[in-house]
């Protein structure tokens, strides 16, 4: 672990200000080209061949590289209190992390504690993370029971605060009921925000454990056996008809079986507005490495849904990926060092849940998927980053190399390898569940928000560097705007308002849409996005609510409104 470098204001930046990127093959999801990029206070200036550029401008050359949107894992747990521990790898570590791997934004969970309002959780977690972060991060927002207080803070979340997703558990003590999975579905849909879930069957689950523990099974190995795949597809399942029910976009979080992506890809063809995630665990390891002999070993891999014992669970969830039956990869990176995992010693109940993945994502995925011929880059950009962009009305600012967009951009070495090790990795974690794994794919300049946070293998994460981003409600890519009156449900007893609302937001989409500038020209090739078919080649304007024209040259760091921020009460800005 290294000292953090201290924080350094953007003025004084200047001379890192601007940089441009040469010779490269540029991937975005929709397709490949070969020109340069140039970046000036954070954001991608011009993409072009020849380009005229000030003097004094850095130069990466990136002949036979790879030219990337930096990764987005959109599944991360740092410094989170869970099951008697906290996760080792807090903000700063963590982010310093994903930056060395490649990935330049990450959006973590924001966990209530015990009798914390989902409000006071997020200043808390805005106050854990703002001054920490080494790239640009955003919350999703649990939801450990339901009330109306939950209800009505919801909306300010969503209306004030950035917040446009929220993780309902159907496990753990802190599970939701169907009814209340229900009304929070109903409450997320009424929002236009994204509902997510943790799809176990929590009472079979309890039951499972009761029986297990009864019979001495009380080693690491039991933890799969008291989740087997059918309580995660018989969570999937349910959690997709409710979700029907209430018209309301989903996002299974952490699709762990075969059978739970089966269930997902049954309800995609019905129609169902849902998508899956997948881990970079689930797809590169699988459950039989919990019945190692070695405890720490064993206990090591534990997580839920658990990593399954069937050996080709990986593979298939890769092709899964590959067909778009899945469409994210995140890491869910929860980690609990050997010591805190020894709580779990003479009763698997106890092992904290969670492994690394933060920072090996990318390289995993790239092996995994790309090395092996089963995704091409395209996919990969997808599937690491832009598909998370859209979810989460991130899109085109994130997820994308084009003129306007953040200048978050990894050169990428598709023929260099690494070895994974714990003894050589950026994570806090004393453990690495890839350990050993020779992965092609080596990131070799990582830039975050215009600056080379990871220059030819030399990290310099900026502890505090990165931003709050907030994501507005109403993704274009799962609220089809032209859809959004049909969606509103019809028994709201202030349905005309409601829809004035939405008229509003409508109007605001388009307003915003006009002032984009496509400016890719022709791609080579094209993958499945999970949307319908669009011109190869060029920028999706309607999945867009990004305006280049906004903001270039204010300050960067986030305005938020609160309520209770930290030091006191305010109705103003800070
Ligand atoms: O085991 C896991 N997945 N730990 C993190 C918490 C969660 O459910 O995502
Ligand atoms: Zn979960
Ligand atoms: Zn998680």
């Amino acid at each position: 672990m290294s000292t953090p470098v201290k924080k350094v204001p953007i003025h004084l930046q200047s001379s890192q200000n601007r940089l441009v990127i040469r010779h490269g093959k540029i991937v975005n999801e929709d397709g490949v080209l070969e020109e340069d990029v140039y970046i000036e206070d954070g954001i991608i200036k011009q993409i072009g061949k020849n380009l005229i550029i000030p003097g004094g401008t850095r130069t990466i050359d990136a002949r036979g590289k790879l030219v990337l949107p930096g990764g987005i894992d959109p599944h991360t747990h740092f410094e989170f209190e869970f099951m008697g521990a906290k996760s080792v790898d807090d903000f700063y570590q963590g982010t310093k992390a994903a930056v060395s791997g490649g990935t330049t934004m990450i959006i973590d969970f924001a966990f209530p504690k015990p009798g914390e309002s989902i409000l006071d959780c997020f200043y808390n977690y805005r106050q854990k993370a703002d001054d920490k972060v080494c790239c640009d991060y955003a919350l999703h927002m649990c939801l450990p029971h339901w009330s109306e207080q939950v209800k009505r803070e919801m909306e300010i979340l969503c209306k004030e605060h950035g917040i446009n997703s929220f993780k309902m558990f159907m496990a753990y003590s802190f599970m939701l009921n169907d009814a209340e999975l229900y009304s929070a579905f109903e409450q997320c849909q009424k929002l236009g925000a994204v509902a997510q879930v943790h799809a176990e069957n929590g009472a079979i689950i309890v039951k499972n454990i009761e029986r297990l523990l009864s019979k001495g099974i009380v080693g690491p190995e039991g933890h799969e056996l008291s989740r087997p795949e059918e309580v995660e597809s018989e969570a999937v399942n349910r959690a997709c008809v409710i979700a029907k029910q209430v018209k309301c976009p989903l996002y299974v979080v952490h699709v762990m079986s075969k059978q739970a992506a089966q269930v997902l890809n049954l309800a995609r063809e019905n129609g169902n507005q849902v998508y899956g995630e997948a881990l970079v665990a689930g797809l590169a390891t699988d459950g039989n490495q919990c019945k190692h002999q070695c405890f720490q070993h064993a206990a090591g891999h534990v997580l839920s849904p658990p990593l399954r014992s069937d050996p080709t669970t990986p593979l298939a969830l890769m092709n899964f990926m590959a067909q778009d039956v899945l469409q994210v990869v995140g890491s869910d990176n929860c980690t609990f060092n050997k010591a805190q995992k020894e709580l779990g010693k003479d009763n698997f109940t106890k092992i904290p849940n969670g492994v690394n993945g933060v920072e090996d994502r990318m390289s995993v995925v790239w092996e995994k998927g790309v090395h092996t011929g089963i995704i091409d880059p395209c996919r990969f950009v997808a599937i690491t980053s832009t598909n998370a962009a859209k979810i989460f009305n991130l899109y085109p600012r994130k997820g994308y190399i084009g003129v306007g967009s953040d200048a978050d951009i990894v050169v990428w070495n598709p023929n260099a390898t690494r070895t994974i090790s714990a003894k050589t990795h950026h994570q806090a974690v004393d453990f690495n569940i890839f350990e050993g794994m020779v992965c092609h794919g080596v990131p070799e300049y990582v830039v975050v928000n215009g600056r080379v946070i990871l220059d030819e293998g030399q990290l310099r994460a900026v502890e505090g560097f990165g931003r709050f981003i907030d994501t507005p409600v109403f993704p274009p890519y799962v609220y089809d705007p032209s859809k959004l009156e049909e969606l509103k449900p019809q028994n709201n007893g202030n349905v005309e308002e409601e829809i004035q609302n939405i008229r509003e937001i409508e109007k605001l989409h388009l307003e915003e849409k006009t002032c984009l500038t496509p400016t890719l020209p022709e791609s080579t090739a094209s993958t499945p996005s999970g949307r319908g078919a669009r011109p190869e080649g060029q920028r999706n304007i309607q999945d867009s609510t990004f305006s280049i024209s906004e903001d270039l040259d204010t300050d960067r760091k986030s305005c938020i409104r609160v309520r209770n921020p930290p030091g006191g009460k305010s109705s103003g800005f800070w």
